[in-house]
């Protein structure tokens, strides 16, 4: 008789969203993340843990990064991973985003992954299949493997997050980035500090156990880690801010702002980037500050933990459901 695979700290079905989860949780998510560096740096990427299973990314919204590294984790998993293209899907007939899910559900996958443009609809969609679903993104509310990815790159350069100055900076009010990084680094006790216009911040964010500036040398003095975030235009009906000059001349990262943070502080940004607006290019690819690239490479870890950890609570689950 198959025995069921051991109980692990993470005993969700889904990884939806980073609030509500506990350190131990994160944790375990980003232990097993660092164990899966080493494998994707060697010339031999591949083992045969999520041999037979089958992952499907179902992205509603366009990606570069994501869609990419949980392609890319799935595979070097062994898994049959398919990409759901949905420019060429009968979403384009008409057919809703829970039809499509359970159309997919039928065909007994293992994983969804999924990217969506309104907030919760992934939430929605995971209650309507029997398989795990991890969000890739739902409109601003979170993108939950985007910070562990952040709080992973952070902790293997830094040896912690407990204690640490983090100021996210920018378009906070669009950013779900920004609200599964501020959850995690609240959680995990890091100092978080949201620099932005007033237009750019959700009202009541000074609920969220962080400090908020309006102006970017207070909010960077001392920092340990400046987290800059793209202006979500795609997002954005009306006007934030008078342009996007005077936009990059009071919050744009460049040499003289970040002259007051510490002089070692990391530079990171989720990508895609907008140079000249939020960042400075010459500030981006000044790569003895800037963990960009390196944030890219965390994910395809971090992305393959999620698959593997929730693969297995899966397998467990129906193995108990058998008995
Ligand atoms: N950071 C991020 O989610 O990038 P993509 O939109 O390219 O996936």
């Amino acid at each position: 008789m198959a025995t069921s695979p051991k109980k692990s700290p993470y005993s969700h079905r889904h990884l939806l969203g980073i609030e509500g989860l506990s350190v131990q949780e994160i944790s375990y998510l980003l232990e097993k993340s660092d164990e899966y560096v080493g494998q994707n740096r060697r010339a031999d990427k591949k083992n045969d843990t999520l041999h037979g299973r089958t992952i499907i990314n179902l992205f509603f919204e366009d990606s570069t990064r994501t869609r990419t590294s949980f392609e890319l984790a799935g595979k070097r998993l062994s898994a049959d991973v398919i990409n759901m293209s949905v420019g060429s899907s009968s979403v384009n007939k008409g057919e809703t985003l829970i039809d499509t899910a359970s159309t997919l559900n039928a065909m007994h996958p293992d994983v969804l992954v999924v990217r969506a443009g309104l907030s919760g609809a992934v939430q929605l969609l995971a209650e309507k299949v029997n398989c795990a679903v991890i969000n890739a993104g739902d409109g601003s509310h979170e993108h939950p493997t985007q910070a562990l990815l952040d709080a992973l790159t952070i902790q293997r350069r830094r040896g912690k997050l407990q204690g640490l100055k983090i100021a996210i900076c920018g378009d906070i009010l669009h950013s779900r980035v920004a609200r599964s990084n501020i959850y995690l680094l609240v959680t995990m006790g890091a100092q978080v500090r949201l620099v932005a216009p007033m237009t750019l911040l959700p009202s009541g964010a000074e609920n969220w156990g962080v400090e908020v500036f309006h102006d970017m040398k207070a909010g960077l003095k001392n920092c340990d880690i400046v987290m800059m975030l793209r202006l979500q235009n795609e997002r954005m009906q009306g006007n934030y801010f008078p342009s996007i000059r005077e936009y990059f001349h009071f919050f744009g990262l460049d040499y003289e702002k970040l002259s007051v943070a510490k002089p070692d502080a990391l530079i990171m940004h989720p990508g895609p980037a907008n140079r000249g607006v939020e960042i400075d290019s010459e500030v981006a690819d000044d790569y003895s500050r800037s963990v960009i690239r390196e944030q890219v490479e965390m994910g395809v870890a971090v992305r393959m933990a999620c698959l593997d950890i929730l693969s297995h609570n899966l397998q467990r689950e129906m193995q108990e459901a058998a008995k």
